[in-house]
């Protein structure tokens, strides 16, 4: 979908005063991607030449950290889009091809969308688009004022609109395409003569009107991609979105979940054929499922590999940099943090395994702890092949256990054990005869 000379401005300059937060609104994320980073993707899709996201001075550290290597530059008062857009112009020098303007809060926009609209600006006669909606509640948006043969007239802002134009259902989503050769003029045209006060982006169609270039309308087919993020509420219904068509991209892939509603997945989950996702499942950014796992409920999984065939739970906790290799088992109450469980290894019960290798086929008992943090560093350990950590054992990092070891249960492991060697480490029992008897008689006498 690639669109020759074809630059980006995203606005993301605006105060975001409803969010009421620190983080700058378009920081924000759904599944575990920020709101511009979603649109990123759909831009990117795009192939253009540039994008530039134009930010607030509070605000372009923050956002200029998350769309590296992609360029920001500053608004330095929020007057409005059409003056954001105007902050854009010097970073768009010798650029001469179509110049698409969205919002930063947009994350449910799609490529196919965006192509159309960019289609639309080319058109004959035409000196932009704009993406519109037919919307059910269009309170709040801009309105479009067609002509009577369907023509763009112009776009009027909600708190400018007569009660007429206020029943108008198509509305501006923000997304606009413009023709680059002629924008920067248009855009030095713009007026702040509104309910307002603000330069508004919205003004462009008239303008360039006056100089004989039509404004066609793209309308997108499923309105809900206009959704934008304006508060807390909006924020949680778009996840709520964004979290259906995760689910539904996972099952049309081959997966299946009992309940899909109580599984919540990432923007970058991968999930193979044959996966067995249970209810009450949480995947955090960065974790990928092979074919015929199974995921049992109430597991918390983030940046890990889950192997094909693996089982993992219920009531397990995987962290980062952990790897489930094929035909391993990790069983209730694990927590596997930056540790490799190598193929049909287990792990079955209680335990936590950090900065790990546990060797093929070795058994991991109830109850081990891996002692991996000394107050100030982590240590690494390995579990050889074949090697057999009996329950309630605590090993004390750094530890090599050799292939076909045994850690005898209830020790504690503070030195390197040999292959095939046994490592007792628990204090020996004493047991005397008849001494529970003789207590109970002194006791009840
Ligand atoms: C805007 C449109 C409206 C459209 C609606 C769609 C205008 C004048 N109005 O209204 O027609 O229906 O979006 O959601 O364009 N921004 C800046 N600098 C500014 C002001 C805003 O960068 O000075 C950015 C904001 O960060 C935001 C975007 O532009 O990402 C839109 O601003 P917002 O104030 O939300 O515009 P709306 O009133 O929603
Ligand atoms: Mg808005």
């Amino acid at each position: 979908m690639s669109h020759d000379g074809l630059a980006c401005i995203i606005l993301a300059g605006g105060k975001s005063t409803r969010m009421k937060s620190d983080t700058p609104k378009v920081l924000h994320k759904i599944a575990g991607l920020s709101l511009i980073g979603w649109l990123l993707r759909t831009v990117e899709a795009m192939n253009p030449d540039r994008v530039i996201v134009v930010t607030a001075p509070f605000s372009d550290k923050a956002i200029a950290a998350e769309v590296a290597p992609h360029k920001t530059i500053i608004q330095k008062t929020a007057k409005g889009t059409g003056d954001a857009v105007k902050a854009a112009l010097p970073a768009l020098k010798g650029h001469e091809g179509p110049v698409l303007i969205l919002l930063g809060d947009m994350p449910l926009l799609r490529a196919e969308s965006v192509a159309d609209l960019i289609s639309a600006a080319q058109e004959d006669g035409a000196g932009m688009a704009v993406l519109a909606a037919d919307a059910p509640n269009p309170d709040g948006y801009g309105r479009l004022v067609t002509a009577s043969n369907g023509a763009l007239a112009k776009i009027v802002e909600d708190r400018d609109c007569t009660d007429a134009q206020r029943g108008i259902s198509l509305i501006n989503t923000g997304a606009f395409c413009v023709n680059g050769t002629h924008l920067a003029a248009w855009v030095n045209r713009i007026k702040s003569n509104n309910a307002q006060g603000e330069f508004y982006i919205t003004d462009l169609p008239e303008i360039a009107a006056e100089d004989g270039f039509e404004t066609t309308i793209s309308i997108l087919e499923d309105e809900d991609e206009a959704l934008g993020v304006n508060d807390r509420l909006d924020l949680s219904q778009l996840e709520y979105m964004m979290q259906i068509s995760l689910r539904l991209h996972a099952m049309d892939g081959g997966a299946t979940m009992i309940d899909p509603q109580s599984v919540f997945l990432s923007h970058d989950t991968k999930i193979g054929q044959d996966v067995m996702i249970e209810p009450n499942v949480i995947i955090g950014a960065g974790v990928e499922i092979e074919n015929g796992a199974t995921i049992h409920a109430f597991s918390h999984i983030e940046g890990a590999k889950i192997g094909a065939g693996a089982s993992v739970g219920p009531y397990a906790r995987i962290r980062p940099k952990s790897v489930i290799e094929s035909g391993a088992s990790v069983g209730n109450f694990i927590e596997v943090n930056r540790s490799t469980l190598k193929k049909g290894s287990k792990a079955k019960h209680l335990g936590y395994l950090g900065d790990v290798t546990v060797g093929e086929k070795c058994n991991v008992g109830a109850g081990t702890v891996v002692a991996n943090y000394d107050g100030y560093e982590k240590h690494k350990s390995t579990f050889g092949k074949g090697s057999f950590i009996g329950s309630n054992s605590t090993i004390v990092a750094p530890v090599a256990i050799g292939d076909g070891a045994i850690v005898a249960a209830g020790s504690t492991v503070t030195v390197n054990v040999p292959d095939d060697a046994l490592a007792i480490a628990r204090v020996e029992g004493d047991v005397r005869p008849g001494w529970a008897l003789e207590r109970r008689k002194k006791k009840e006498s």
